[in-house]
């Protein structure tokens, strides 16, 4: 399996509009702006394969990436973002909610926290619906280029240590999309899921 072989398949308002729920999904999670769409461009090597942003809520939709017959990757609207009006915001928590409720072929989650701000509440909401849900969780500590090395290292130890009370199969990386930091065991971890 080779993720630069993702193609975009479709942009998908709520789970009724995806492709069929078979095979393997690995979803991409996290509150706006955290860089959801920029791993996944750094993880399939494509600069535009997902649409970044500098303004929060860019990803709206539930975005599929055919990696290979069967195996999708998924960029999942962000959460925890207050600009923008609430009709639309119940809307797109109610197509996350959905996704991660009901989509049979999801089997892996990549939760993408900024590493100078991890474990809001919703994220720890996420992480532990999907331990209760035996769902493998990949962390990821994003834009961990903003840190100093030791400052970086101090972080994934505490978020480590708060996340083994959960007892799950969860893991923490710090990433960077700007240096490539933790790219090739994010693909690691991600590639083992579709292998399964
Ligand atoms: P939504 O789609 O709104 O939920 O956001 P997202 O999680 O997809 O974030 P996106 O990838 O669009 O990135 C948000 C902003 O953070 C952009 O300005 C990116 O350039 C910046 N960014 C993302 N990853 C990194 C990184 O590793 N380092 C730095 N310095 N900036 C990053
Ligand atoms: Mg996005």
């Amino acid at each position: 399996i080779h993720l630069s072989k993702a193609t975009f398949t479709i942009s998908a308002p709520d789970i009724r509009r995806l492709p069929e729920d078979s095979g393997i999904e690995v979803a991409f999670a996290g509150r706006s702006n955290a860089g959801k769409s920029s791993a996944l461009n750094t993880l399939t090597n494509q600069k535009s394969l997902a649409r970044t942003s500098k303004t929060p809520g860019r990803t709206q939709l539930i975005n599929v990436f055919e990696i290979a017959e069967n195996k999708r990757l998924v960029d999942l609207p962000g959460y925890g973002f207050a600009k923008v009006p609430l009709e639309m915001k119940k809307k797109w928590q109610k197509a996350l909610g959905e996704y991660l409720e009901k989509r049979e072929s999801l089997k892996g989650l990549v939760v993408l926290m900024d590493i100078r701000h991890p474990l809001k509440d919703l994220d720890l909401d996420l992480i532990e619906w999907a331990a209760e849900s035996d769902l493998p969780v990949l962390c990821l500590l994003t834009k961990a280029d903003k840190l100093s090395q030791g400052k970086r290292s101090a972080e994934v130890l505490k978020i480590k240590k708060t996340l083994a009370q959960l007892n799950a199969d969860i893991k923490v990386q710090a990433f960077s999309s700007l240096k490539r930091t933790g790219a090739e065991q994010a693909n690691n971890v991600i590639c083992n899921w579709f292998a399964a």
